[in-house]
């Protein structure tokens, strides 16, 4: 009876946390469809089904199902590399660069439960993985795909047969972001018995970590451990490294210098138990072998099978932890201050990122977790002993649907569904890579410069959002370089099925199609004046020599320099498409006026650098929030700033 309830309410559910940047798939892949095909694809992020974005197209053509992804990992950044291939595009941050990890979430989250309090607990996780294949033990290792269709991949849980299925897994391009190995583990493990699981019938002895008080049928969501998904820290070893924890209770989780306390696995210990025989645990073919210890969850049943209690830590330093920013209840919004919440996330290096030794770039996943529960009983203090067991009166603090009496003695009954009272919502980007800084600027500081948002109107894009820059307002120094970089779908038909909204896609260009590129903007009539955000005209360069590109230095993403500033101003005016004014002049290549023919993505994306420039002078200061020396740049998208209905409009500020 409750399973039933419990499955019914799964069905129609629609809260959530949707990352817009850098862009959350929310289990897509290339639905032409608003809605996304398949909610089990790679994890389970209980939002709801219009939700995500599409991974990126390298070209002006959508990727080759067949072979969804570039071989050549070096040509795949290289803008001047086979230009046409009809693969996927991978964002590409470099080591250290400063990456905003903007997103919505439903429930409103921020106040701090002891002196500002909201009307729920929340914590927000931040995480990533990356491509990995030299852990001690197998089911750490990660092989991500984006995959090259909208089906799940298969698992199983029988041992013998996990390469069986990391072979059928590839052959038929299945999207992974855990491994086969990973999976199996979870369907072998005991769940945790000391968990709080209300009066959901979980607590039967010999359920695996597959069963959850939030998926209490085990339903499988690509190859992610559903245990592991719902709490956090886990309290085995998981393939993922923790970036930041943003809580309502930083007294509870948080030291003075703003790290996290609790067993993250970056800086601690985590335990479980293994195979005395290396080769055995490092080995996946060898996963067989391995079964009694799997199941040994204590350093005392281990030691009975003759396993290793072995710890495992990233090595990292602890994440960073402090007070989640606000946020409204029933609104997919900004923060605050009017800005869209983020987290600047300080990338990792290439060896951090990864334990294979003699990678030259890291391949990864982000994911962040949104995690809420009502006040009505401390989440904290509430254990299985809290929990409803078989022919006893119910001791749950909470019910199912409890019809209450308010003094009337007549009853009014609660929509609660204790599987759903305290939960937690994912979502996760699309692959990218992490790669070496140019050496030219080993020590320089780089901000990335992207955009969000897909093709449709503010209905058809919801809970997605309009196309915008991001940050839409980016201070840096002069010392900084700022990699602009953006990439996009050629398959964002948003047509039907449209789930609980509107299908469509409104915008300019060609029908599915996103397109991206950075014109500068002024007044053209009485001479530029920056800072002013009021034009929607773009300044012509021969006009106006005193420009962002006259200003920069423009660098391809391997540290080439750009021709000269025209020729910067002409890439990434055409996305890429033409490099160069001699292409121009000689007519050898012409841009289509809505971009119809340019590339989906600005391939490797461009470094900007300002530290050449003289300061500016009093005549082009930013009105706020600035210094007088300060230089600042708007800019729009041509094809989709569609004023009244659209603004795909920005602002650089370079502060001396
Ligand atoms: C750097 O990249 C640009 C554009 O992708 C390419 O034209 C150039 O040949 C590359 N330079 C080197 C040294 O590989
Ligand atoms: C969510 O919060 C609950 C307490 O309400 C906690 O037990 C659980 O570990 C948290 N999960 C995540 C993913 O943060
Ligand atoms: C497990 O074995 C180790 C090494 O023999 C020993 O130090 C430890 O006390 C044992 N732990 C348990 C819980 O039996
Ligand atoms: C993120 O970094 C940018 C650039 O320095 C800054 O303008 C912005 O305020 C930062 N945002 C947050 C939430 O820290
Ligand atoms: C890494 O490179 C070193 C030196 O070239 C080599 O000896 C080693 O075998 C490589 N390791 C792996 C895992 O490829
Ligand atoms: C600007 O947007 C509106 C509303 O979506 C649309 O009707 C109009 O066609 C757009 N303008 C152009 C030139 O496409």
């Amino acid at each position: 009876m409750f399973i039933f309830i419990a499955a019914v309410l799964i069905v129609g559910v629609a809260a959530d946390v949707y990352m817009q940047n850098p862009r959350g798939s929310n289990n897509r892949l290339n639905e032409g469809s608003a809605a996304r095909a398949y909610h089990n694809r790679l994890f389970d992020s209980q939002n709801n089904d219009r939700g995500g974005y599409n991974v990126g197209d390298r070209s002006l053509t959508a990727f080759d199902p067949a072979n969804p992804v570039m071989a050549d990992d070096n040509a795949l950044f290289d803008m001047t590399a086979d230009p046409e291939a009809k693969v996927q595009y991978p964002m590409m941050f470099f080591e250290g660069s400063v990456l905003p990890v903007e997103w919505t979430s439903q429930h409103g989250c921020g106040g701090n439960e002891a002196s500002d309090p909201y009307k729920l607990n929340c914590n927000m996780v931040i995480q990533y993985t990356c491509t990995m294949s030299n852990n001690d033990v197998a089911s750490l290792n990660v092989n991500l795909k984006d995959g090259g269709n909208v089906e799940r991949p298969d698992a199983t849980d029988q041992a013998t047969n996990i390469g069986e299925k990391t072979t059928a897994n590839n052959n038929n391009r299945r999207g992974r972001h855990e491994s086969e190995s990973w999976y199996h583990e979870c369907t072998a493990r005991p769940r945790n018995q000391g968990l709080f699981t209300a009066d959901q019938c979980t607590g039967d002895e010999g359920k695996s970590s597959i069963v959850t008080r939030q998926n209490n049928l085990g339903d499988r969501y690509g190859l992610e451990c559903p245990e592991e998904r719902d709490y956090y820290p886990y309290w085995m070893p998981t393939p993922w490294k923790d970036i930041a924890y943003l809580t309502d209770r930083t007294e509870m989780f948080c030291d003075a210098n703003g790290k996290f306390t609790g067993a993250s696995q970056n800086n601690k210990e985590v335990f479980r138990c293994v195979s005395p025989n290396t080769d055995e645990r490092k080995n996946e073919q060898q996963a067989p072998a391995n079964q009694a210890y799997v199941k040994a969850v204590t350093q005392e049943a281990c030691n009975k099978t003759g396993g290793v209690w072995k710890g495992y830590s990233w090595g990292l330093p602890a994440p960073e932890c402090r007070q989640a920013d606000w946020s409204r209840v029933n609104h997919l919004g900004n923060g605050k201050n009017a800005q869209p919440i983020t987290y600047n996330w300080t990338l990792p290096t290439i060896r951090e990122a990864t334990t294979d030794p003699n990678a030259s770039f890291a391949k990864c996943v982000l994911r962040v977790r949104y995690n809420i529960s009502t006040d009505d009983f401390d989440p904290w203090t509430t254990d299985s002993t809290s929990n409803h067991k078989n022919d006893l009166p119910n001791s749950s603090p909470v019910t199912n649907n409890p019809t209450v009496d308010i003094g009337i003695n007549q009853g009014l009954r609660l929509a609660v569904n204790t599987a759903q009272f305290g939960r937690t919502f994912q979502d996760r980007s699309h692959v990218f890579f992490i790669k070496k800084k140019p050496a030219a600027f080993a020590n320089r500081k780089v901000y990335n410069l992207n955009v969000r948002g897909k093709r449709g109107n503010i209905v058809q894009t919801f809970p997605a959002t309009e196309y915008d820059f991001t940050p839409s307002r980016l201070h840096v120094r002069k010392s900084d370089l700022v990699h602009v970089q953006w990439t996009g779908s050629n398959t964002h038909h948003n047509g039907h099925t449209a789930g609980d909204g509107q299908a469509g896609d409104a915008g300019e260009g060609k029908g599915g199609t996103d397109r991206h590129n950075m014109v500068q903007i002024g007044q053209t009539s009485s001479g530029y004046t920056a800072g002013d955000f009021s034009y929607n005209y773009p300044l012509p360069l021969d006009k106006f020599p005193d420009n962002l590109f006259t200003r920069s230095k423009c660098y391809y993403a391997n540290g080439t320099a750009v021709g000269s500033p025209i020729d910067c101003a002409i890439l990434m005016g055409t996305s890429g498409y033409i490099q160069s004014r001699s292409q121009v002049t000689s007519a050898t290549k012409t841009v289509d006026v809505l971009l119809n023919n340019a590339p989906a993505s600005l391939v490797g994306g461009i470094l900007l650098d300002f530290s050449t420039t003289a300061d500016a002078v009093a005549s082009v200061t930013e009105k706020q929030n600035s210094v007088s020396s300060s230089t600042s740049f708007d800019y729009i998208c041509t094809r989709n700033n569609n004023f009244s209905n659209r603004g795909q409009k920005a602002t650089l500020i370079v502060d001396p």
